[in-house]
């Protein structure tokens, strides 16, 4: 059992007195110190200060000042050994009364404490040497490790169990001892550099261990498992270590491998976590929000599952929090990026992070040709399960918009996208569900022409292309198959070619009023017309993004070739 001191010294460190006394003074932050209006005596102008670095307040006006436990006894109007509890009980730390003994739950941690501190003189002892090696190599320094305390399992089966030989049930609840079907019992980690996972108050919930020697069929790492400490999905690594900094800079960068929030914080860069390798769960999420308002993501460059991991930018984005992205070269991850490059481009890299959603239509942009109408729908389609998940209207009608711009569409047409059962999207050649049943847009106009015989299929091949359309490309193509094979694109040649979804588009189109009605010809020269001048619209803004690009690379040459075929471009488009 722990005497008061230890307890009391216990509680100090995890107490963040700036959350603390902000729960009853307003703060503001005031250089390296928080400052706001006394509770202690009436003032006007802020003389009451905290630092959270030291852990106290002050106050220059009435002169009070002292430590938390000093700051809970004057404001909750407490004696000393009540403060201690009301504090201890905030950290989760029990105090126990004289004469119990200690809970299960204070046992468990107690030895989770015990075994970090038997791996780290493991590591320290003549036998860690090729771990020390190993680390040293890495680029990891003394100190660092101290500070993550990192430690060594040695190789062989029982090392662990023969230190704690009375508290072997005790183990296996931890998770660091596994019994065998014969039933015999033997240590999990074995011959692993050990790292130990601390929840946010800096205690030890569970262990990952490193492989030192890489074996086959014998993973990179090894998690505890769920335990009455750790539950699944909790914990960020290093959140205990990051909070001043996250708060003090108003981010947190959040990686994937415990390797890459260790190097971070060697070169100085404390407000980072690693997500444990899983895509991020709501609870880990919330968590991050208790320190910041935006969360960087600093994610290797290596990992196809890139798309993967959006489940957990979903929650970030749930927890109304905002996200930012950074790249790295292909093949890193921000460990080795800092080792390969220096802490100052990677500190810049954070500096300059972009937001998520325009990173993240960026990569979708890249997937597929988005100069034609096709190219573009499938952008929405890999987008649109994202999009449908994201229950937080701001950030949706966000998406929203920059995927409107990105891809030169209407808002709504976007919005009908949404609204459309996922099935009807999965490839072009289904049918778009239009909610707006009656009214027909310019692609539908033309389809209608078409089937009524008032523009000629010949005469609409001349003029357009399978790019021009952003939704009916499927229906193009149909029209195309049937006019091949029957010479006719009429409505009752045309049902043979489609599936009931078309079927239920074309005859649609085919009972929908056409605001043209009353004058057939013009109609078709203006729709036709409306075709013409977006392929126009969109060559122009073609060519301006190139024009861009070019200047940003300080290609003038290209540049000026570039400019000359905008005006080009303008020109007909006018004269049309
Ligand atoms: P990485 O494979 O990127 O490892 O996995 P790393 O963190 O960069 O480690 P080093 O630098 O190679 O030593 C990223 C994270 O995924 C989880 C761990 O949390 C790891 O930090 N992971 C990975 C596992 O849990 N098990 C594995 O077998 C591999
Ligand atoms: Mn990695």
């Amino acid at each position: 059992m722990q005497d008061r001191q230890a307890i009391k010294e216990s509680v100090r460190a995890r107490i963040d007195m700036v959350d603390l006394v902000g729960r009853y003074v307003g703060l503001r932050q005031q250089g390296s110190n928080f400052s706001g209006l006394c509770p202690f005596h009436e003032e006007k102008s802020p003389s009451f200060t905290v630092s959270q670095e030291k852990g106290v307040f002050h106050c220059f006006g009435c002169k009070a000042g002292g430590d938390a436990f000093e700051f809970i006894m004057r404001i909750e109007k407490l004696d000393f050994p009540q403060a201690l509890e009301f504090l201890a009980n905030q950290v989760g730390i029990d105090i126990p009364k004289p004469g119990q003994k200690d809970s299960p739950q204070q046992q468990l941690r107690q030895l989770n404490e015990q075994i970090a501190t038997y791996y780290e003189r493991v590591l320290a002892s003549p036998e860690g040497q090729e771990a020390v090696d190993y680390l040293k190599n890495r680029g990891l320094d003394g100190k660092t490790a101290k500070k993550f305390r990192i430690g060594f399992a040695k190789a062989g089966w029982q090392n662990l169990i023969s230190q704690f030989t009375t508290q072997q049930e005790h183990l296996k609840t931890l998770g660091m001892a596994v019994v065998n079907q014969q039933g015999r019992i033997y240590d999990r980690f074995r011959d692993r550099i050990m790292f130990p996972l601390c929840d946010a108050q800096g205690q030890v919930v569970g262990f990952a261990g490193r492989q030192l020697h890489p074996e086959e069929g014998s993973p990179k790492y090894v998690n505890t498992p769920v335990t009455p400490l750790l539950q699944k999905g909790t914990l960020l690594y290093g959140i205990d270590l990051a909070g001043p900094a996250a708060r003090e800079s108003g981010q947190l960068v959040l990686m994937e491998g415990y390797t890459d929030v260790i190097a971070a914080h060697q070169n100085g860069i404390h407000n980072v976590v690693a997500s444990m390798g899983t895509a991020l769960t709501k609870t880990q999420a919330r968590l991050c929000g208790r320190f910041t308002q935006r969360v960087i993501l600093a994610f290797d460059q290596d990992t196809a599952g890139q798309l993967a991991t959006l489940r957990g930018i979903q929650s970030l984005l749930e927890e109304g929090l905002e996200v930012g992205m950074i790249q790295l070269e292909p093949g890193h991850d921000p460990d080795t990026y800092i080792q390969e490059n220096g802490v100052e481009k990677f500190a810049a890299l954070l500096k300059n992070s972009r937001s998520f959603f325009e990173m993240y239509i960026d990569m979708l942009l890249k997937q597929h040709d988005v100069s034609g109408f096709n190219g573009k729908q499938q952008v929405l389609n890999d987008a649109l399960p994202f999009l449908k998940g994201l229950s937080n209207l701001h950030w949706r009608s966000h998406l929203v918009s920059e995927l409107s711009a990105a891809l030169d569409l209407p808002n709504e047409d976007i919005v009908q996208m949404l609204r459309a059962p996922q099935k009807a999207l999965a490839t072009s050649d289904q049918s778009p569900h239009n909610e707006n049943i009656g009214h027909l847009n310019q692609e539908e106009q033309l389809f209608y022409f078409l089937i009524h015989g008032h523009l000629s299929f010949e005469r609409a091949t001349s003029e357009l292309e399978m790019e021009d359309f952003a939704r009916y490309g499927g229906l193009w193509k149909l029209l195309k198959g049937c006019h091949q094979q029957k010479g006719s694109v009429q409505l009752e040649h045309l049902y043979e070619f489609v599936d009931d979804t078309w079927k239920t588009e074309l005859s649609r189109l085919s009972v929908s009023e056409n605001v043209h009605a009353d004058n057939i010809t013009r109609g078709v020269e203006e729709v036709l017309q409306h075709f013409k001048a977006n392929r126009f619209e969109k060559q122009i803004r073609r060519l301006e993004t190139s024009i861009r690009e070019a200047e940003s690379v300080g290609d003038g040459e290209q540049a000026k070739v570039l400019q000359q075929q905008l005006l080009d471009v303008q020109r007909s488009k006018k004269a049309q």
